[in-house]
């Protein structure tokens, strides 16, 4: 089996920032509510931008910082819940963008927990030989797909993109990786696609506006209890302590989230990386933005050990550790 290790990180977010008092001015909200049950007090919010020009932009920060070349890459992995399109996949766009022209492309749709299970996916390839070089891109524009009449969801999210590429090596970078999902909890959090209308089907089924809706306490509970159990599992699995964990970048969806997390691990939730109160949460491209920052502030050395967390719609979960190289 060949190894695995992450030659780079990317991350792009809109310029457009939109804090909490202006949410304000749309919906029945305050800046005091929503920093003190969720952490947020900011988010990006693209003026125009789709998510193939941010997984663009992310992609080209990665290949600068991994120092190859686009036509190095085998395979593009794009995970997001918000495609410019049904066809083609955005990882095609991204592809024609960035002229990657020796690529397969797909995308894959896990929600929150996308960017991980694209790195699982990603590994996987490169152990057994089929491709060497794989571009992983998690990438959202969810301001298209929130109700912004909605105050219970259109304050927690944001745009964005995240990037990293990994290639085989000599040494392992990615000491676990474990997913999961629990389909029967997924109208937790949904946004519907079109239905089935056409002229065999029921006449008169109306379109259904694809915007998110959300049961937050179930979804809040899911994630805590999926967060405490992919530490425990990964760390078993990598035969690691978690003292020997530099840090945790968790899924940035809500710090109260992080803090029950931490309290059940009996940690200091000091260990967990975040950056939700600059972003909100980004879905697919959340951990990967974090795991950017966390390289390009020169925040872990060579044998640091991270722990990258993700959970949500579908509802999925995923987690591995790095150690750094
Ligand atoms: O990416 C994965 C996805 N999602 C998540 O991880 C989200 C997980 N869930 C959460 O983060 C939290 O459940 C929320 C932040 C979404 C909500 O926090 P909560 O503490 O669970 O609030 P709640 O839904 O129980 O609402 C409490 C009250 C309600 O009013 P009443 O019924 O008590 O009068 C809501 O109507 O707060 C009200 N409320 C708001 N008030 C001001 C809900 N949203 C807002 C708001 N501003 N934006």
């Amino acid at each position: 089996m060949n190894k695995v290790k992450i030659i780079g990180t990317g991350s792009y977010v809109p310029s457009k920032i939109v804090n909490n008092n202006e949410l304000s001015h749309m919906v029945n909200t305050s800046d005091e509510w929503i920093t003190s049950r969720t952490g947020i007090k900011q988010r990006r919010i693209s003026e125009g931008e789709d998510t193939s020009d941010m997984a663009t932009k992310a992609a080209i920060d990665v290949i600068k910082s991994a120092k190859i070349e686009a036509n190095d890459i085998d395979l593009i992995i794009l995970a997001t819940a918000t495609p410019d399109s049904f066809i083609p996949s955005t990882s095609c766009i991204v592809q024609k963008n960035i002229k990657a022209v020796n690529a397969t492309c797909f995308d894959i749709s896990a929600a929150c927990s996308g960017f991980i299970y694209g790195m699982d996916i990603a590994a996987q390839f490169i152990r057994t030989g089929r491709f060497n070089t794989v571009l992983v891109i998690g990438a959202e524009t969810l301001s298209k797909i929130i109700d912004w009449q909605d105050r219970n969801t259109c304050i927690l999210f944001g745009d964005g993109a995240s990037a990293a590429i990994l290639q085989s090596g000599n040494e392992e970078e990615i000491l676990s990786i474990y997913t999961g999902s629990d389909g029967s909890k997924g109208k937790a959090l949904i946004c519907p696609a079109i239905p089935v209308n056409n002229f065999c089907a029921n006449p008169g089924i109306s379109l259904n506006k694809s915007t998110v809706s959300m049961d937050g306490k179930e979804i809040f509970k899911f994630a805590v209890k999926v967060l405490v159990k992919l530490v425990n599992v990964l760390l078993t699995e990598s035969h690691c302590d978690l003292k020997e964990i530099k840090y945790i970048i968790p899924h940035q969806a809500n710090s109260r989230i992080i803090e029950c997390a931490a309290k059940k691990l009996g940690i200091d939730s000091n260990k967990f990386y975040t950056n939700l109160d600059l972003y909100g949460n980004t879905s697919a491209a959340s951990v990967g933005i974090a795991l950017d920052e966390v390289y390009k502030k020169n925040l872990v050395k060579s044998g640091d050990k991270i722990l990258v967390v993700g959970f949500g719609g579908g509802l999925t979960y995923g987690g591995l550790i790095i150690k750094v190289i």
